[in-house]
């Protein structure tokens, strides 16, 4: 927005009831993706047909406004973002924020298609990313993935640390899935300088298998690694959910995120929107704010603002997620590739 004095104008920040500043955007672009992991879709997903998402353009817009509003950390997630057709577009216009306000530009990804995209994503100020890889088995990657393949995503890492891009590695811990590996899995990560956080299975959305078989609480998995290294916590922080510490052992770091042990909500500074524009005030509630509509009704960006603004109000203390055996239905109905992680 300007003013008629040239001066750029900007709204207001945006803060919610419990005082918490949100500066923190994470958008997918598509709620498709190439793999089908056990935890998050089930193997027969349905995905939105391609004419109800917000064109390249209009997720542009979209950031823009919220960029105009506070947000300092973008990430860029689906499903998985880089299978979205043009998606580089996306990259390349927001990257031209990253010489004003915005402070970070960062993406969510399975690796796929990384080998492809990493040297565009570095010329467009990508300094650092996050990984999703659950083991290094390739077996027991096609089994958890269902189609992924194990090389092309280690070819995608490669890739992307060469362009000079940051690597955090997300590994969500799963009973008698993983638990014999996460210790491999930090050695592996550690030697090539990237960072590793694990994560507590969420219950959200109808996938086959029963979610309380998978779930592992970190705060067993960190007993289990703790018998073999030591841990100094250190105040390193990402502006996401996660808590770090440094393996003295090692030098790097682990990240853990417990949404089901321990609650991260106090500290929440993140909304999400969907790649149909609908914006959701919290991951682990169903209240959700309809942009599409004031996006599309016109092109002044006042209704959007207004529209935002009164979401943020909305925006509820935290999550409750429980995980229960046989339990019916999950606490949250929607899949975590409809708002990414
Ligand atoms: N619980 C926890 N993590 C999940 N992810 C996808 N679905 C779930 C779930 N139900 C993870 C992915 C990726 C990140 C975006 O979220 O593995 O690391
Ligand atoms: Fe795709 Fe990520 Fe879901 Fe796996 S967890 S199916 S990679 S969106």
């Amino acid at each position: 927005m300007s003013l008629s004095n040239g001066k750029d104008f900007r709204s207001p920040p945006m803060i919610d009831p419990f005082g918490r500043m949100v500066s923190y955007l994470r958008v997918s672009v598509t709620d498709r993706c190439d793999f089908r992991c056990v935890y998050c879709m089930s193997e027969d997903m349905n995905f939105l047909p391609k004419q109800d998402l917000l064109t390249l353009e209009e997720l542009d817009r979209l950031c823009s406004v919220f960029i105009d509003k506070g947000v300092k950390k973008l990430r860029i997630t689906g499903g998985e973002p880089l299978v979205r057709r043009d998606i580089m577009k996306l990259f390349k216009s927001l990257s031209k924020r990253l010489d004003g306000p915005l402070e970070e530009l960062t993406l969510t990804t399975n690796g796929s298609q990384l080998e492809k995209y990493a040297g565009e994503l570095a010329d467009c100020g990508v300094r650092r990313i996050n990984v999703s890889l659950d083991t290094l088995d390739p077996a027991k990657f096609r089994a958890i993935t269902r189609w992924g393949v194990l090389d092309k995503v280690l070819a995608g890492i490669s890739a992307a640390q060469k362009a000079g891009i940051a690597i955090k590695i997300n590994t969500v811990a799963l009973k008698g899935v993983n638990d014999s590996e996460v210790e491999a899995m930090i050695g592996w990560a550690h030697e090539r300088a990237m960072d590793i956080t694990f994560i507590e299975v969420m219950p959200m959305g109808d996938i086959e298998p029963d979610r309380f078989d998978q779930y592992w609480p970190l705060s067993e998995l960190r007993a289990q690694l703790q018998s073999r290294y030591t841990f100094d916590d250190i105040e390193y922080q990402t502006g996401g959910p996660a808590r770090y510490v440094r393996v003295r052992e090692t030098g790097g770091r682990i990240g853990f995120i417990t949404p089901l042990t321990h609650n991260f909500c106090e500290s929440c500074n993140r909304v999400r929107i969907t790649c149909t524009g609908t914006l959701y005030m919290c991951l682990g509630q169903d209240d959700a704010a309809d942009l599409r509509a004031p996006l599309r009704a016109s092109s002044s960006n006042t209704l959007l603002s207004e529209a935002i603004d009164h979401a943020i109000l909305r925006k509820p203390k935290g999550h409750d997620f429980s995980i229960e055996r046989n339990s019916s239905s999950p606490s949250v109905s929607r899949h975590m590739s409809v708002t990414g992680g």
